[in-house]
């Protein structure tokens, strides 16, 4: 049976990985108007197991902030996941939460960057992260570091977006707000907001980390027509099985 790793009594572990200023601080106004439509996360953790398939074992959420995916993922899937943020008062918000839906013995936490982290190599059965990787100061050393750690065979998900299963007409209606907040007085920020969640630039890190076979998911952050995932855009990668 696989080892999970050892989770430490206040399951939060503080690592002394660097932590780093992300290359994205903030995002652009008008985004808390998104936040009125149905919940997003639910969707995504759906996708995660239809598409990545993983194996029981040690789960990942990179870039968790409040375990806003981490939870309804645990929910759906009934094994633990790992937090890992830079961000540790987001972190204990998700540890709060968890507790009151009685959570608590599924959720941990370890404070830690993406181009940094703290697990050894081929040791994660499933590494997830929504909505993280735009703010990463090296998505491409992310990257690889998501790739290290993975074990042979294991699944990665990484990207944004709201999942095949978000109602066509809330997808719509997000796409919407995007294309009028292209107008708007904040346009600049919300231009690179989109240029940034794009198959373009999500391929470009890929093929810069030098992953060895990979696959881009979904139209971007303006587009809601793709069937598999609906809005947004993901990478779905497995790392390679060792060669006997
Ligand atoms: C928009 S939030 C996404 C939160 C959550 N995953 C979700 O789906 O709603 C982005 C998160 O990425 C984290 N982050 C920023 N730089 C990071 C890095 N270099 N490595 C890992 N996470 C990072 C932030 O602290 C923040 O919690």
């Amino acid at each position: 049976m696989r080892f999970l790793f050892s989770i430490c009594v206040f399951n939060l572990m503080v690592c002394l990985a660097p932590l780093s200023w992300s290359q994205e601080t903030s995002a652009p106004e008008g985004i808390s108007r998104e936040a009125a439509l149905p919940n997003r996360h639910r969707f995504v953790a759906q996708d995660i197991l239809k598409y990545c398939k993983p194996e029981k074992g040690f789960w990942v959420d990179l870039g968790a902030g409040r375990g806003q995916l981490t939870i309804p993922l645990i929910e759906a899937a009934e094994n633990p996941v790992v937090m890992v943020d830079p961000d540790v008062e987001a972190m204990v918000q998700g540890l709060r939460i968890a507790r009151e839906k009685e959570l608590e013995d599924r959720l941990f936490a370890v404070v830690g960057v993406a181009e940094s982290l703290p697990f050894p190599d081929d040791s994660v059965d499933l590494l997830v992260s929504r909505g993280s990787i735009f703010f990463w100061d090296d998505p491409v050393k992310g990257l690889q570091e998501v790739y290290r750690v993975l074990r042979p065979g294991a699944p990665a998900y990484i990207g944004g977006g709201a999942g095949s299963g978000f109602p066509q007409e809330a997808a719509e209606e997000l796409v919407r707000m995007r294309v009028e907040q292209l107008e708007g007085a904040d346009a600049a920020r919300w231009r690179r907001f989109v240029d940034l969640r794009c198959p373009k630039q999500m391929d470009q890190w890929a093929a810069q980390a030098e992953l060895p076979r990979y696959t881009v998911m979904g139209k971007g952050a303006i587009s809601a027509d793709d069937p598999r995932v609906g809005q947004g855009v993901w990478l779905l990668f497995h790392k390679q099985q060792n060669k006997k």
